[in-house]
């Protein structure tokens, strides 16, 4: 992979970098100012910048080998380098004065997963802009942006779980966050297991178009019920009067905000998992964001010794699955499982832990 060195000839001026993340608990809650508790993963996207003395910016993708030139007047063409331009606009927005700089950006996250690759990389232009340019923004300010980047420049109306992980969460805990107030505590796995996330090798079609119908639906739900947000329903019982297939969708929602609160103060990997499994089958059959390969792929780890529990993870529509294992017996439940699903026809692989 290349280096900024390699493309720009000098050295940058600064670098940061940010992880991607996985969600263990609490999808599709975030952009219904719920309760959401994912962990950030070894994989980092890195991003180095220097001031280029020119007219235009120039940003090197490690990755897809591509580069892009574009000024802050006209967002580019290129998908991958609005992330990186929206942040860049947002950053100006908020007062920087920014001069044209030569970008490299190189990422160990899985794209397209549901790993939150693009957090990863708003996050760390944001953080490499603050260290160049000494921004007086904060990891919460820095976050905030970057879900409006990703909003307002790629096009996804998301909440701000990835974008809050990628910047506050740690690889050894998960973060308990409250989507709403923003408060948040973090909170340890249970001694002796582990995370493991399957890619279940299906693409993630219609994710964005699914992704904001979902979110469209749950705006619809709230309005109806008369709530500022589905954070506000306590109870499934309060859904009745809801048209069937909206009433699905906000149990999703409040049956699975009041999982991630159980789950944090479950004693037992054993607990937790069984709601993993329960948040598993409410997003295939109210929230219908599952698939027929992603379902196979969860029922294979359910069924492994040594797995506590699993679910998909992110937004569905194909990715990526996460499984809490015994953390002894993690090595052998992937190698079994990713097995199991080659005899369905599937082609699996192992994202995290990042194997060497
Ligand atoms: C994507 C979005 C998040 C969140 C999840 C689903 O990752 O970016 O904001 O809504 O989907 O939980």
């Amino acid at each position: 992979m290349s280096r900024f060195e390699d493309i720009y000839g000098h050295a940058p001026e600064a670098e940061a970098s940010a992880p991607g993340r996985v969600n263990l608990l609490g999808e599709h809650t975030d952009y219904n100012g719920g309760f959401v508790l994912p962990i950030a993963i070894a994989q980092q996207t890195r991003v180095a910048m220097r001031r280029n003395g020119q007219a235009q910016f120039s940003l090197h993708a490690a990755e897809l080998g591509q580069s892009v030139r574009f000024t802050l007047a006209q967002p580019p063409a290129e998908h991958f380098a609005s992330y990186v331009f929206g942040c860049l606009a947002l950053a100006r927005e908020h007062g920087a004065q920014i001069p044209p700089l030569d970008i490299h950006v190189a990422s160990e996250v899985p794209i397209g997963v549901g790993l939150s690759s693009s957090a990863a990389l708003e996050v760390s232009t944001l953080r490499c802009l603050r260290e160049l340019l000494g921004l007086p923004l904060d990891d919460v300010l820095i976050a905030q942006l970057a879900q409006r980047a990703e909003i307002e420049y790629a096009g996804v109306r998301c909440g701000i779980m990835d974008q809050m992980a990628s910047s506050l969460a740690d690889t050894s805990r998960a973060l308990l966050l409250d989507t709403r107030s923003l408060e948040r505590r973090f909170v340890s796995l249970a001694p002796g297991s582990a995370v493991l996330v399957l890619d279940s090798g299906i693409a993630r079609s219609l994710a964005a178009s699914g992704y904001n119908q979902r979110r469209a639906e749950c705006e619809q739900a709230a309005a109806l019920l008369g709530v500022a947000s589905l954070r506000d329903v306590a109870e499934v019982a309060q859904l009745g009067a809801l048209p069937e297939l909206l009433r699905r969708r906000a149990r999703h929602v409040v049956t699975e905000n009041a999982r991630v609160l159980q789950a944090v103060d479950c004693t037992t990997a054993a607990a937790f998992g069984a709601l993993m499994n329960a948040s598993h089958a409410s997003l295939r059959d109210d929230y219908e964001v599952s698939t027929a390969g992603l379902d196979t792929l969860v029922a294979l780890l359910q069924a492994q010794p040594g797995v506590f529990g699993a679910r998909l993870t992110g937004a569905g529509f194909g990715g990526a699955c996460v499984a809490l294992c015994e953390a002894d017996a993690l090595a052998s439940v992937a190698q079994a499982v990713l097995a199991a699903y080659r005899l369905t026809g599937g082609a699996g692989r192992q994202l995290v832990p990042a194997e060497a």
